[in-house]
């Protein structure tokens, strides 16, 4: 049912923990299960140069917090803007169906974090106007193509 890169994530999670002067703080959670997925960002001249994440949640968020980290560390905040949910699920190898909306919470928690980031340093993202973390339209969306 699980990819092996999904089992591999979920045993030994990268960049789990928390940065004390983070640059960009994003928590979001998901209403239906309860799974909270919180997001550190340290940024350096619009590099995202180190992050961190807590994850009390289920196997599925734990990978997919795990891989987006990798995917975003060294990016711009550009790149990182572009991270999909899809994306990631893809770099796991895929996720099962019912499992999706697990990926939209790291996918979440890195816009949350950047959002925080913008607001605290009066910083403009392209693609952040419309964000909006308690929002779950999205998630509706992913399930609804199940
Ligand atoms: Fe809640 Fe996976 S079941 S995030």
């Amino acid at each position: 049912m699980y990819s092996e890169k999904v089992l591999e994530h979920f045993r030994n999670p990268r960049n789990v923990g928390e940065i004390e002067d983070a640059d960009g703080i994003g928590e979001v959670g998901n209403p239906k299960c309860g799974d909270i997925m919180k997001m550190y960002l340290k940024i350096e001249d619009g590099i995202i140069v180190d992050v961190k994440f807590k994850t009390f949640g289920c196997g599925s968020a734990i990978a997919s917090s795990s891989m987006a980290t990798e995917m975003i560390k060294g990016k711009s905040i550009g790149e990182a803007m572009k991270l999909t949910n899809k994306a990631v699920a893809e770099a796991l190898d895929g996720l099962p169906p019912i499992k999706m909306h697990c990926s939209v919470l790291a996918e979440q928690a890195v816009k949350a974090a950047l959002l925080d980031y913008s607001k605290k340093n009066n910083v403009h993202i392209e693609g952040l106007e419309d964000f909006n973390p308690t929002d779950d339209s999205h998630e509706h969306h992913e399930l609804e193509e199940l």
